[in-house]
C-alpha cells in the first residue's frame, strides 16, 4: 500500500510517499525560513501563498523520488488541521483534488496525530505509550491508546515550549527559528555553574500536581535579565550563559512534568515495554533529550525520539497516519472541513487560556 502525504499546516511545505512496509519512499520538505525571517515569526498569509506556489512541484517531485506515479497510489492523506488555516486549506484541497481525479480514498489527518504516530513508523512500537509533544505550536502530554484514541493528560496554559524558545531567543537577538540557534549558543557556555548563578530562572509548574505546563513566566524572566543587561549590545558570552540557563530550566520543567505523567502511566496501564515518546521540533534539543533519558531510566521505561528530520514537521508522518487510518477502514469524505483547532482528545477538559491550536 502506497500513501501520498501532504503537510502545509505551518511554515513547511512537504510531500511524501510511505508504504505499508514502513518504508519512506520520499519525504521532501521545503522550509519557508527565508520568507518569514524578516518578520521574526511565521506570517500566515505569506505561508499560505508560499505553500500554493510550491506544493504541486513538490508533490510531483515526491512521486518521482519514490519512482511512482499517481496510478501507484492507494490513498491520499493531507493535514486538515490544526494549524494556520490558509496553509491547511492549500494542502487539503490539493489532496482532495488528487483523490477525486484518481478516485482514491482521501484521509483527513490531524497534524498532531502525525507527530503521535511517528514512533510506530520509525520504531514499530505498540500501543499504549506516553507521548510528550513539544513543538512551536503545541505542548502536550498524551497517552496514545490506539489510532484515533488519545488521552490528553497535560497541556500548556499559555505559550508552547517551542514558542518560548523562539521568543526567548528573539529577546537575546538570535535569529528565527530561535530554538536551534539558542541550543548552539548554550553549547558555547564556558562555565555552566556560573551561568546558572548569573541568570537564575523560574521553573513554572514544577512540583505541581498533574502534567500541565506554563512557560510565559520563563519568557518574562528572560526578558528581565536581558533588560538588566542591555546597556549596550549583549555580548556573545552573556547570550551563551543566558541560553544555557534557559535550556536547563526548560529541560528541568519538561522532566518534572514527564515524571508525574510516567508515575500515572505505570499505575494505569499494564504494558510489557513501557515507552515515553518525544516528538515535535523541540524534541531535537539535546539537553532535553538527555534530561528525559535520565527520567525514563529511573522508571524502567524506554525513550523513543524519532530522527530529527521526522521530529519537525514533515509529510511522511502525515502519510503514515493516513496509512494507519486507511488500514483500519477510516477514510474521509471530500466535504471534510479544514479545522484551525482540532484536539486529539475531544473529551479533555478545556484549560483556561490554553491551547495553542488544541
Ligand atoms: O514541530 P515543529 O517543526 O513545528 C510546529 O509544529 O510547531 O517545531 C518547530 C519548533 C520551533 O519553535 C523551533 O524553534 C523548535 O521547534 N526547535 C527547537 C530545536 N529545533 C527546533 N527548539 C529547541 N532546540 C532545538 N534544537
Ligand atoms: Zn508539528
Amino acid at each position: 500500500m502506497n500513501i501520498l502525504g501532504i503537510e502545509t499546516s505551518c511554515d513547511e511545505t512537504s510531500a511524501s510517499v510511505v508504504n505499508d512496509r514502513r518504508e519512506i519512499l520520499s519525504n521532501l520538505v521545503l522550509s519557508q525560513l527565508k520568507e518569514h525571517e524578516a518578520f521574526g515569526g511565521v506570517v500566515p498569509e505569506i505561508a499560505a501563498r508560499a505553500h500554493m506556489e510550491h506544493l504541486d512541484t513538490l508533490i510531483r517531485a515526491a512521486l518521482a523520488d519514490a519512482k511512482l506515479t499517481f496510478d501507484d497510489l492507494d490513498g491520499v492523506a493531507a493535514t486538515c488541521g490544526p494549524g494556520l488555516i490558509g496553509g491547511v486549506m492549500v494542502g487539503m484541497m490539493a489532496g482532495k483534488a488528487i483523490a477525486a481525479a484518481k478516485n482514491l480514498p482521501f484521509i483527513a489527518v490531524n497534524h498532531l496525530e502525525g507527530h503521535a504516530l511517528t514512533p510506530r513508523l520509525t520504531d514499530n512500537i505498540d500501543f499504549p505509550y506516553l507521548l510528550l509533544l513539544i513543538s512551536g505550536g503545541h505542548t502536550q502530554i498524551l497517552v496514545a491508546e490506539d489510532v484515533g484514541r488519545y488521552r490528553r493528560w497535560g497541556t500548556t496554559l499559555d505559550d508552547a515550549a517551542g514558542e518560548c524558545f523562539d521568543k526567548s531567543a528573539k529577546l537575546m537577538g538570535l535569529g528565527y527559528p530561535g530554538g536551534p540557534n539558542l541550543e548552539k549558543m548554550a553549547a558555547k557556555c564556558s562555565d555552566p555553574e556560573k551561568a546558572l548563578k548569573r541568570f537564575p530562572l523560574p521553573l513554572p509548574m514544577k512540583g505541581r500536581e498533574g502534567c500541565d505546563f506554563s512557560f510565559s513566566g520563563l519568557k518574562t524572566a528572560v526578558r528581565i535579565h536581558v533588560e538588566n543587561l542591555a546597556k549596550g549590545d549583549l555580548n556573545p558570552a552573556d547570550i551563551s550563559d543566558l541560553s544555557f540557563s534557559f535550556q536547563t530550566a526548560m529541560a528541568d520543567i519538561l522532566a518534572d512534568r514527564c515524571t508525574h505523567a510516567i508515575r500515572d502511566f505505570l499505575k494505569q496501564y499494564s504494558t510489557k515495554n513501557p515507552a515515553l515518546v518525544i516528538s515535535g521540533g523541540v524534541a531535537a534539543n539535546g539537553a532535553i533529550r538527555s534530561a528525559l533519558q535520565n527520567v525514563v531510566k529511573r522508571h524502567g521505561m524506554k525513550l523513543f525520539a524519532p530522527p530529527l528530520s521526522l521530529c519537525s514537521d514533515n509529510a511522511a508522518m502525515i502519510a503514515w497516519a493516513g496509512l494507519e487510518r486507511l488500514q483500519r477502514g477510516m477514510q474521509d469524505n471530500l466535504d471534510t472541513k479544514a479545522r484551525p483547532r482540532w484536539p486529539l482528545d475531544p473529551d479533555a477538559a478545556p484549560r483556561q487560556g490554553a491551547g495553542v491550536k488544541a
